[in-house]
């Protein structure tokens, strides 16, 4: 069976990757430096599969400890998860952003292109498309120039690929990520924010948890319905196997370009609003909240169109928003217990 290098394996949706990719008989190798992630992770991903993935503790911003792997390794694709990814932290901290998304990006694929390794698989974000002009999003729409670091080190990232692909015959899948929410059904891998949390989805558990006071909804004058931001909330194990989907693409040769991308949501746009009301029937847990003056940077709204992504992935989400707020709320619990 193939064997996939999973960067990132420990994080939020790469643990929840790996543990899809175990079940559908793939080896695991993790690479994950531990920065935004815990070693944990690990045993509950062997809980839930009952295989323990190999787990290599590497910074991949150290080429010579890149290269050291792939020595002693042999993979058969990537995933490529491992990145800084907070939005407000990169308008800040921009060199260690485009050092560490960008860098190590780099050292990958030179590896990959050295050592003839096909299938990359990359953690992109709808964020390159911006406030886009049509809804829902097509794979068509333009992207627009980055509002922060972070969603320029996506854009680059894509360029990036696209010219490997290009010039080395590499084949590649970015997905763009919509809004990844919940935990697996076994309660064991979740989200773990470090910090106050600057996401929705946490930010309410956490209030609703009591570790928060007050959630603050930020702004309720935009052009919506009901005033507050859309987004499109996807269940993160759905997304977790829009990877295998891409993965098999392109392990099966049924890829139509060397480079493609897709759109990895729902199709359906939430409110802020409705997402507080969701949650509140789904978990039977009363929020506290306040609207205060909108977050700068926010964009209205964005959900995407997933027409393309479900054709050519064959690939379809399966879980409901209750589902993912459930998921999110036991998960917070367990957090409290444990
Ligand atoms: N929001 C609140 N209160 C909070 C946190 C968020 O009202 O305490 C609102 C935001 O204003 C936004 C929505 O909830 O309208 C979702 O916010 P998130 O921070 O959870 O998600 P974003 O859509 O802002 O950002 C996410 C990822 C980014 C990615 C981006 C792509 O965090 O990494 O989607 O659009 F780049």
């Amino acid at each position: 069976m193939k064997r996939i290098l999973v960067t990132g394996g420990l994080g939020f949706i790469g643990s929840h990757t790996v543990v899809e990719l175990q079940n559908t008989g793939f080896n695991v190798v993790i690479i994950d430096d531990l920065s935004n992630s815990k070693i944990e992770v690990l045993d509950n991903i062997t809980e839930i599969t009952g295989k323990r993935p190999d787990f290599h503790q590497i910074d991949l911003r150290i080429k010579k400890d890149v290269q050291a792997f792939f020595d002693n390794h042999h993979i058969d694709g990537i995933i490529h998860f491992a990145a800084f990814k907070a939005v407000g932290e990169s308008v800040q901290k921009p060199l260690e952003y485009y050092e560490n998304n960008i860098g190590s990006l780099v050292y990958l694929l030179q590896e990959m292109r050295n050592r003839n390794i096909d299938h990359f698989i990359f953690s992109s974000s709808c964020t390159v498309y911006g406030q886009a002009d049509e809804l829902p999003i097509t794979e068509n729409a333009p992207t627009k120039p980055a509002t922060s670091p972070y969603g320029n080190t996506k854009q680059i990232g894509e360029e990036i690929i696209r010219g490997t692909c290009k010039a080395n015959g590499l084949n590649a899948i970015a997905l763009r990520y919509f809004n990844p929410i919940g935990a697996h059904e076994s309660v064991k891998i979740g989200e773990l924010p470090l910090g106050v949390p600057q996401n929705l989805i946490p930010y309410i558990t956490q209030t609703a948890a009591g570790i928060r006071e007050q959630l603050s909804i930020f702004g309720d004058d935009y052009d919506t319905p009901d005033g507050t931001a859309i987004r499109d909330y996807i269940h993160v194990v759905d997304l977790a196997n829009a990877h295998i989907a891409a993965l098999q693409r392109l392990i099966d040769k049924k890829n139509l370009n060397n480079f493609e991308y897709f759109n990895v949501g729902t199709g359906k746009g939430s409110s802020v609003l409705e997402i507080v009301k969701t949650f509140e029937s789904a978990t039977n847990q009363k929020l506290n909240y306040k609207i205060v003056d909108r977050r700068e940077g926010d964009i209205t709204a964005a959900y995407a169109d997933t027409t393309i992504a479900n054709k050519e992935l064959n690939w379809k989400t399966e879980k409901t928003l209750e589902e993912a707020l459930q998921s999110a709320w036991l998960w917070q619990k367990k957090q409290q217990t444990s």
